[in-house]
């Protein structure tokens, strides 16, 4: 059990209110201490447990490339994992070399794929018919492929990843043929990957999983006679939401993790393939706070605290239901009982950011802070009801910037000639 980890940025409330006079709300703030030490505590416990690993940042959990740089200034062996030609060209922006890219799509067009082949990182496919339409632009010397491995698991329903219901990866069933093709086509090396859900707080889970893709990879080199250069257990580090959950223990994960890789290679490690894992979540969710301002507040048949920032700013409580926690600028304020819905200014009713808590008395104009807002926050905002998309900065020790201004509404319309 934990508070969390920026809790004293909101406490000591003058920078934020003074963030909010100079950048306006809704605002994203992001820490560059925090975003270090999670880069750190990931490299780290790698690093104790595996001679050869690689970190592909998963770009789609924030594409913002002031922040890339700054994470790969920090860490200058962290890659990318790009899910679109768009976080391509984040990666590229931000200074990233595209030999420590991977491209994991899903039913990638040909133009897609172009830009993947062309871009010179790896490319991880999702399916056979996928490596036809590439064979036509090119064979790489290496690639991996994803795998279903028929089970998967995720916070929400809707963010698991693999098992029967998912879009993603190759069936373990129909894996192998695939390699043996790819091989004859003139394939050299190759690797297997596997991301089965997200925002997992469940050691076992990561130790089952990567059971379960080696186990699928012995196979495979049985049947190429050849061994896997790289092994990618994906991601789905999850981080906690709320004070009573415990953040994951990394080094317990990696150390279960290399104990798998020791069972199925041995002790001598240079024979282990290299892991790779893709963390989005894990390096950028708890760096940020969503600041929003208190723009009505109604008595209805509910009780209704309404903010600047609603499911276009932060659309996570709307589309999952996910509770993150929220807290009135300055805290120590007396804890209404009766429970409130904190809402957005969109004309949908499913635009909430929380549902039935119970919260401190507040007045218009009021700042409040939505924490954890760092990953799939901005990436998922978006311009319904036509609302120009928020401003974001970036603090780092006594400095701030804004790595992206606000958007106007003539920005919103700037492709639309009339
Ligand atoms: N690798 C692949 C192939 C992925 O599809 C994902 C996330 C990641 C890595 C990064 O996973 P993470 O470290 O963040 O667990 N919008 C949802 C999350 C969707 C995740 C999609 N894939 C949310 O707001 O929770």
């Amino acid at each position: 059990m934990a508070k969390h980890p920026l809790l004293k940025e909101v406490q000591d409330n003058i920078l934020l209110e003074k963030y909010s006079k100079e950048f306006g709300t809704p605002l994203y703030i992001y820490y560059g201490y925090q975003i270090k030490e999670n880069l750190q505590k990931i490299n780290s416990a790698l690093q104790s447990y595996f001679d050869q690993y690689q970190i592909y940042y998963a770009v789609k959990s924030n594409s913002n490339p002031n922040l890339l740089s700054f994470m790969h200034n920090y860490l200058p062996s962290m890659g990318a994992d790009c899910s679109s030609p768009g976080e391509l060209f984040a990666a590229n922006k931000a200074g990233i070399p595209m030999e420590s890219c991977v491209y994991t799509g899903n039913y990638e067009s040909k133009k897609d794929l172009q830009s993947a082949y062309d871009s010179g990182c790896e490319i991880n496919l999702d399916d056979s018919t996928s490596f036809q339409r590439l064979k036509k632009i090119g064979v790489p010397n290496y690639i991996s492929f994803r795998l279903n491995p028929g089970i998967g698991k995720g916070r929400f329903s809707q963010i698991i990843t693999g098992g029967k219901e998912a879009k993603f990866g190759i069936p373990k069933e129909k894996i192998i043929p695939i390699y043996e093709s790819a091989k004859k086509d003139g394939v050299k090396l190759f690797g297997l990957q596997c991301h089965s859900g997200s925002a997992i707080l469940d050691e076992d889970y990561f130790v089952k999983n990567t059971q379960l893709i080696l186990n699928t990879a012995r196979r495979i080199e049985n049947k190429i006679e050849q061994n896997l250069s790289k092994i990618s257990i994906g991601s789905g580090f999850g981080i906690p939401y709320s004070d009573d959950e415990d953040a994951l223990d990394l080094n317990n994960v990696f150390c279960k993790i290399s104990q798998v890789f020791e069972d199925f290679y041995g002790r001598d490690k240079s024979d282990w393939p290299i892991l790779c894992i893709e963390p989005g979540r894990s390096i950028i969710g708890n760096t940020c706070i969503l600041l929003a301002k208190v723009t009505g507040i109604k008595e209805s048949y509910k009780n209704f605290i309404g903010l600047d920032a609603g499911m276009e700013t932060f659309m996570r409580p709307a589309l999952y239901s996910a509770e993150h926690r929220i807290y009135k600028l300055g805290t120590k304020h007396k804890i209404v009982d009766l429970p409130v819905d904190i809402t957005g200014r969109i004309c949908e009713n499913t635009d909430r950011l929380a549902v039935n808590i119970s919260f401190p008395r507040v007045v218009e104009g009021d700042l409040i802070a939505i924490m954890d807002a760092g990953a799939y926050g901005y990436a998922m905002s978006n311009q319904y009801n036509t609302r120009p998309r928020s401003a974001e900065i970036l603090v780092n020790g006594d400095e701030y910037h804004l790595i992206r201004s606000r958007e106007t509404i003539e920005d919103i319309f700037q492709n639309c000639s009339i």
